[in-house]
């Protein structure tokens, strides 16, 4: 048995927790819009061609803005074919995942689904193949009233208001070789500074995300992140951060000690962003936007074979992801006074909480922590101080066993604190001291956990693993003592 203590005291705080660190993305990719959000042929589908059943489930999740259209589709995106009368519009290859793309689903359909789930369109405009008009025409398209040429065309498409779209990126990983019009990082510096200042003649209320390195593995970072953050400082409010998480050589014991990786690259990020502050002597900052993350390594086939919404990617996730996805969460509010946005990549189907068939859909594991946290992490992130018994890895040396983050709500009286136990082997016995005031009483207390680190869900067994409550333990002189069983995420709510 192993055993951790926590020292929680609700005035060490980090930062305001931001309700845009749980966002979600959208790609026309392989089956994530088509046969996942836009399903005609589906009989869980409305008279729209809109999945019940996944709008259900995203609600839920409750993500506060979703990205769109890519990724990596956006840079050879033609937004104007996706508008418009559906008959006329056009069949196209999308060279990003060789597929073929139909334009049935577009950027109308896609504001409605943000109207009806009540959350923030987050807009890509397409850096690669796309001109600095376009981009500037799609703000105009999206956020004027009315009486000019393209918010006149969202009217004559049936949307008399503007949809106000406030967070837009300008492109995606323009820094990659797969990327259709690959650039240096001078180059879409230049194009990032002229889109930008385009959209923000069209729109000034407008907030602007330039692409980071799309990966921490690439020759060019961080220099890539430096350089675009000089160029582009004046005009921007984040700068973008990919990253996906693996466990390649199957080694449960290093991948679960992954988040030192996480806040290795968001330091990195962070402190670069800072020095450019310095550097230039700035008033203003500029805020991480963690734009794609998740796990993603066993479905890497990006091959289309040019059909449409083919089966690419298409990752099950287990239980020992669903832990590192719940720790990469506890970074996201470790690190919540640099981190304003970030966007689960994706929303459904290819990598993503939600698996759909025709007939179905079912909840993947990584669907619980993500839920706990975009439920219950609100208000302020609190700074722990955590003492934990470590176990020892192949990759990072003596990780510990417990990985812990909080958030701590005044308004709701409301406190809670997120829990991994790594342990594969034994439960950890964690002890929860409150330094400050302590709370009244446990809410509620949420549990996922289970024996095998690579069990599954499925649409044969939709539910071999579910999040669930577990007896809420009692607070006692100013502690709270809880068993955590091995492979194991708790969500603990705390009423003050
Ligand atoms: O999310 C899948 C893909 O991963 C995105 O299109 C791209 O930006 C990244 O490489």
């Amino acid at each position: 048995m192993k055993t951790a203590t926590i020292y929680l005291d609700t005035r060490r705080t980090i930062s305001d927790i931001s309700p845009y660190i749980f966002g979600g993305f959208a790609e026309h990719m392989g089956r994530c819009v088509y046969e996942g959000i836009y399903d005609p042929k589906s009989p869980l589908s409305d008279e729209n061609g809109i999945r019940r059943d996944v709008m259900e489930a995203l609600k839920e999740l409750n993500f506060r803005s979703i990205r769109y259209p890519g990724g990596n589709f956006v840079s050879g995106y033609n937004w104007e074919d996706g508008i418009g009368p559906r008959e006329n519009r056009p069949v196209k290859r999308d060279l990003a995942w060789r597929s073929i793309e139909t334009n049935q689903f577009g950027t109308d359909e896609f504001m409605k689904v943000c109207s009806e789930l009540g959350t923030e369109p987050m807009m890509a405009v397409n850096l690669g193949t796309g001109s600095i008009q376009d981009a500037a025409n799609i703000v105009e398209y999206c956020n004027l009233e009315a009486g000019t040429k393209y918010s006149d065309l969202r009217i004559q498409n049936g949307s008399e208001q503007p949809y106000g779209v406030k967070f837009w990126c300008l492109g995606n990983e323009m820094d990659g070789p797969w990327q259709v019009g690959q650039l240096s990082a001078e180059d879409y510096s230049k194009k990032a500074v002229q889109a930008a200042k385009a959209m923000k003649l069209i729109d000034p209320s407008i907030q602007l995300i330039a692409c980071g390195s799309s990966s921490s593995e690439m020759n060019s970072y961080p220099d890539w992140d430096r350089v675009v953050l000089e160029e582009t400082w004046d005009q921007i409010d984040y700068l973008s951060m990919h990253y996906y998480a693996y466990n390649r050589d199957d080694d449960t014991g290093s991948y679960l000690g992954y988040t030192r990786l996480f806040e290795q690259h968001l330091n990195t990020i962070a402190a670069t962003i800072q020095y450019v502050k310095a550097k230039k002597r700035s008033k203003k900052d500029v805020f991480i936007s963690w734009d794609e993350w998740n796990v993603w390594y066993r479905e890497m086939n990006g091959n289309g074979d040019w059909q449409q919404a083919p089966h690419i990617l298409e990752e099950v996730y287990n239980l020992e992801d669903a832990l590192v996805v719940a720790q990469w969460m506890n970074v996201f509010l470790k690190h919540a006074d640099v981190l304003k946005m970030a966007s689960l990549a994706q929303v459904v189907n290819v990598i993503a909480p939600i698996m759909t068939r025709t007939d179905g859909m079912f909840k993947q594991t990584i669907y619980y922590p993500f839920l706990a946290f975009s439920k219950h992490a609100s208000g302020q992130a609190l700074s722990l101080n955590v003492l934990s018994d470590t176990y020892e890895t192949r990759k990072h040396g003596a990780v510990d066993v417990l990985d812990a983050s909080a958030s701590f709500d005044p308004e709701k009286h409301e406190g809670t604190v997120f829990l991994v136990n790594r342990n594969q082997n034994s439960e950890t016995t964690t002890e929860i001291v409150f330094q400050s005031e302590a709370p009244r009483s446990v809410k509620v207390a949420y549990q996922l956990s289970g024996t095998d680190p690579k069990a599954q869900n499925s649409f044969e067994d939709p539910e071999n693993l579910v999040m669930h409550t577990i007896a809420a333990p009692e607070v006692k002189d100013g502690k709270l003592v809880l068993s955590l069983p091995a492979l194991s995420f708790t969500a603990v709510v705390l009423e003050f």
